[in-house]
């Protein structure tokens, strides 16, 4: 068989089972109206919660960064790519975790795959949430422990799988903020549960970061439970409209990842501009915190409208809203007709999520405005009848 007939089969499979994934390309920055094409369309999928991606602070802070420092890093951390820069977003970001010291990664993806590779070993047992983001799965399974899935969010399965599966050396993890669900972590009954059976507890504050706690601090924040962390993930990439991972947590561990995680040690430091780009948007997340509550206001008020539209919207206190529509055709159906009318909200499908779970993930920004959530509740309802999710008559 030709290489082509090989991959043309397997892909032939993956349309069969409707779970072909396609970029959708945006053709402007990414602001709550973006250009699709030639189009002008409302942008319902951005991670960039506060809206900062357009930010000209932001813009400005890159621009001096690249002339201060030039473009490219040019090597790894330890061996000549850590600049002035990156020691400030470091010392930032442990400061606005309070946690003794920080480190950052070229992704939130590394971050997360490099810390619990480096932290656990096959001596350990590591307790995940079954819904965990992909790169804490990946993390998972690079360190070679052994891992045990607990029910999503539930704390009773979590400790009889600590009772059936005990550990001399355990670590559970978990997502702060789930993001496709847009629920959160049982936050302080998994620090008890940590703390009763003398295990580490790691939180990865990718969607909540910038967005919950009153200094955007993250869901730790919200629940006033920050001394039970053990170690903290996140990344740049989403409301501080940058990129790059990070990891918060004491003096010692950083030290230790430092000298072992993989995903830091081989690979190319961020671009200053981007840490520059982070830094600014700190500042930001500290000095700006009506964009945390219009998000939630927004939010409240999609999820309070969708439901009196007929749709089954869970009720979390997020800036994510999903729409539960089951088979993957209905979702791609559901999200290609939102394009035609000037939506842009992409279906999230397996393996993303659990098989009869295919839906639209709606995620708003700070900068969207009232007009243009009714203007996306009305389509959406629109699109619901046409497609027999809501009743007609609603
Ligand atoms: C929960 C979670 N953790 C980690 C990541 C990875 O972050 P990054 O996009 O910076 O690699 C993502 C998103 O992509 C995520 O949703």
């Amino acid at each position: 068989m030709t290489t082509d007939a090989l991959f043309a089969q397997k892909i032939s499979r993956i349309r069969q089972a409707g779970l072909y994934r396609q970029m959708k390309v945006c053709h402007s920055p990414q602001g709550a109206r973006v250009k699709a094409g030639d189009r002008e369309v409302l942008m319902l999928s951005s991670n960039s919660y506060l809206g900062l991606c357009t930010d000209d602070r932001l813009k400005e802070a890159a621009r001096k960064a690249v002339e201060m420092y030039g473009t490219g890093a040019g090597g790894s951390r330890l061996i000549s790519g850590t600049s002035p820069i990156h020691r400030e977003l470091e010392a930032q970001v442990a400061f606005f975790k309070q946690t003794g010291a920080a480190l950052i990664f070229s992704s939130g993806y590394m971050a997360n795959a490099g810390v619990i590779s480096s932290v656990a070993d096959k001596n350990w047992v590591i307790y995940s949430d079954r819904l965990n983001h992909a790169s804490i799965i990946d993390g998972c399974r690079l360190s070679g422990a052994r891992t045990v899935v607990y029910g999503h969010g539930d704390v009773n399965d979590l400790e009889n799988k600590i009772r059936r599966y005990p550990s001399k050396q355990g670590l559970i993890v978990t997502d702060a903020l789930f993001s496709v669900d847009g629920d959160l972590a049982p936050l302080p009954a998994l620090v008890a549960t940590a703390r009763r059976h003398g295990l580490l507890l790691m939180v990865d504050e990718a969607h909540a970061t910038g967005v919950l706690g009153k200094n955007g601090g993250g869901a730790a924040e919200l629940f006033g439970i920050k001394d039970g962390i053990d170690i903290s993930t996140g990344t740049f990439s989403k409301a501080l409209a940058s990129e790059g991972g990070f990891v918060a947590g004491s003096a010692a561990l950083i030290d230790y990842l430092v000298n072992t995680a993989r995903s830091f040690i081989f690979s190319t430091a961020m671009p200053p501009a981007g840490a520059a780009v982070s830094l600014a948007a700190l500042d930001i997340v500290r000095t700006e915190p009506q964009r945390r509550s219009t998000l939630m206001e927004h939010a409240a008020w999609l999820r309070d409208s969708l439901g009196r539209a007929g749709f089954d919207v869970a009720n979390h206190p997020t800036q994510i809203v999903s729409l539960i529509l089951g088979e993957p055709r209905t979702a791609t159906a559901f999200s290609d007709r939102l394009m035609a009318r000037g939506i842009f909200v992409t279906a999230i499908r397996p393996p993303t999520v659990p098989a009869g779970t295919s839906r639209l993930r709606i995620s708003l920004m700070a900068t969207h405005t009232r007009g243009d959530l009714e203007f996306a509740v009305s389509e959406i309802t629109a699109v619901g009848r046409e497609l027999g999710v809501i009743g007609r008559e609603k």
